[in-house]
């Protein structure tokens, strides 16, 4: 079919859609072995490049950037050609975005490893790096804003919203965040000292978890969670209030990760009184996406991708109970320092990040190969269960390690001394490390599972570059 304007751009969805799985694979696969590493501390084989404080930001730039960033990227440009009935704009340049990025993702492959890190966490990549990510972003900002701008429906459905609002907030949190002098092409040092630079930073960091891992995945959740169940939103506005409460909310969260720090005490409380906040707007959400159900709770009983989707917003609902709960001061003087964090990240990202990509990459590879379905639904069922257990046996393990840790650090005894080492924790631990490895293990074979699926969806099926956009009626024209 010739490239037209009456005909949406599935290319680009497809290469950002079949490389989520590919760098989840990989981003995961790090994952399990650092894992390993806290199991089994002598994993570098000596080896510099295998340490631990080098492969963590790999694993954490691989999950969020590389296969959360795909899998975001796949799942916008879908949903905003499809709700505005017009082809992309600018399809060279949506092209682009997809080398580009895959080329940060391989810089970054090469770099972390190699121990070149501006070492701010999710913001490690140096600044010609940072450069390339500043071009590549707002280039998908024009091919997003540009779409919307020309589309042949007056509404702009919700989830573009929220898709909109995740790519404008990412550009502003990178570019002021990764501000640096350069000293050298992979050498750098942060425009900001002291205090301000850790504010900053954490502003960032908290806004890429609330705008990157949340508002972005909300945009899904909007879009593929009424399209599988084939009801429309619980309520449309809800999710206007639900969008407005959230971007307003999270901005000013981010002090909640310096809690006891030279931060000024007031920004400590304005930080924990916003997660206190943010509460509601986060369950507002959760309950629009599950009553979507409503009528049709029957649906989840046979539709394994339906499973993904509803379950991820239980994750959603949990890690965005437990975050509050957690910006509390005094519930942070605990939880702080502890895998009680590793475990709120996880039931986030395995949870929630994981399981809607997943459930919405499902969607997408059949229709983007021209099938029904995928080659098996069997496969998929069996991915969910393993994925689920694994999420549960990875959380509720750091869970107890996290508490435990907590407990044992802030122990004392009668005369004021401290009734245990930190060595003694350390080695309190290490079965809960054990567990933590044997779930990571069962979410990554899910993954394999889920890869082994789509190249037979692949084999069976035949690449989609154009669909033809339907034409417009009355309702559509009114209507998204
Ligand atoms: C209402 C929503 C949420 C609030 C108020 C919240 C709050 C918190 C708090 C208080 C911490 C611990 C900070 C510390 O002690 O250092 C934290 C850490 C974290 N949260 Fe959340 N959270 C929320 C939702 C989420 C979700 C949905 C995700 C993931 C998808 C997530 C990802 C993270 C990450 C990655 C960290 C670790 C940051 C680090 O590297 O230290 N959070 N969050
Ligand atoms: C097979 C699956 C996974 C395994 C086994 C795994 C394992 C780990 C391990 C061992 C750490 C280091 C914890 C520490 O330093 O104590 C970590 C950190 C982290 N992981 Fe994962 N992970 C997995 C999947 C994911 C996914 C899918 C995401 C995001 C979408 C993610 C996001 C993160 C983040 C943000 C951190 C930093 C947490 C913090 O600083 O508190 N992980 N992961």
């Amino acid at each position: 079919m010739s490239e037209t304007q009456s005909n949406y751009n599935y290319k680009v969805v497809r290469q950002f859609a079949v490389m989520a799985v590919i760098w989840g694979i990989v981003g995961m696969s790090v994952g399990v072995f650092i894992a390993a590493q806290l199991v089994w501390p002598d994993l570098t084989f000596g080896i510099e490049w295998l340490s631990y404080g080098r492969l963590r930001p790999l694993h954490t730039n691989a999950v969020i950037f590389a296969f959360g960033g795909s899998a975001l990227f796949a799942t916008s440009y879908w949903c905003v050609q499809r709700t505005c009935h017009t082809r992309l704009f600018a399809g060279p340049l949506a092209g682009f975005t997809f080398w580009g990025w895959q080329l940060v993702i391989v810089l970054a492959a090469v770099t972390l490893p190699l121990g070149m890190t501006q070492g701010k966490e999710y913001a490690e990549l140096e600044w010609p790096i940072d450069l390339l990510i500043a071009v590549v972003w707002v280039s998908y900002a024009v091919v997003f804003f540009g779409t919307i701008a020309k589309r042949t429906v007056s509404h702009i459905y919700v989830a573009n919203w929220f898709f909109g609002g995740f790519i404008l907030a990412v550009a502003l949190l990178h570019i002021v965040n990764s501000c640096a002098i350069p000293v050298a092409a992979f050498k750098s040092y942060s425009c900001y000292a002291g205090a301000q630079d850790a504010m900053i930073q954490w502003w960032y960091g908290h806004n890429a978890v609330g705008f990157f891992l949340t508002a972005g995945f909300l945009g899904m959740m909007y879009y593929f969670v009424p399209k599988q169940a084939g009801r429309p939103v619980y309520s449309y506005r809800l999710s206007v209030v639900h969008f407005w409460a959230l971007i307003f909310t999270y901005m000013w969260a981010g002090p909640h990760h310096l809690h006891y720090t030279a931060l000024p005490d007031w920004t400590q409380s304005v930080g924990m009184l916003f997660s206190l906040i943010l509460l509601a707007p986060s369950w507002g959400g959760m309950i629009n996406g599950i009553m979507t159900l409503q009528g049709a709770w029957h649906k989840l009983r046979d539709d394994p991708i339906l499973k993904f989707l509803i379950t991820s917003l239980s994750f959603y609902g949990m890690s965005t109970f437990e975050g509050p709960m957690m910006a509390i001061k005094t519930v942070n003087a605990l939880s702080h320092y502890t895998d009680w964090t590793v475990g709120h990240v996880h039931s986030g990202a395995l949870g929630w990040v994981g399981l809607v990509s997943m459930g919405c990459i499902y969607f997408l590879l059949p229709r983007l190969y021209g099938l029904k379905e995928m080659w098996s639904t069997r496969l998929i069922e069996l991915h969910f269960w393993i994925a689920t257990v694994g999420i549960v046996l990875y959380i509720a393990a750091m869970w107890i390690a996290g508490v435990m840790q907590g407990l044992m650090w802030r122990a004392v005894n009668v005369d004021g001394t401290l009734t245990y080492t930190f060595v003694e924790s350390v080695k309190a631990t290490f079965p809960y490390y054990v567990i933590r490895l044997i779930g990571g293990l069962l979410y990554f074979s899910g993954m394999l599972i889920m890869t082994y699926n789509m190249f037979r969806t692949i084999a069976a099926g035949r690449a989609i570059d154009d669909a033809p956009v339907p034409r417009p009626t009355a309702a559509t024209l009114a209507h998204a």
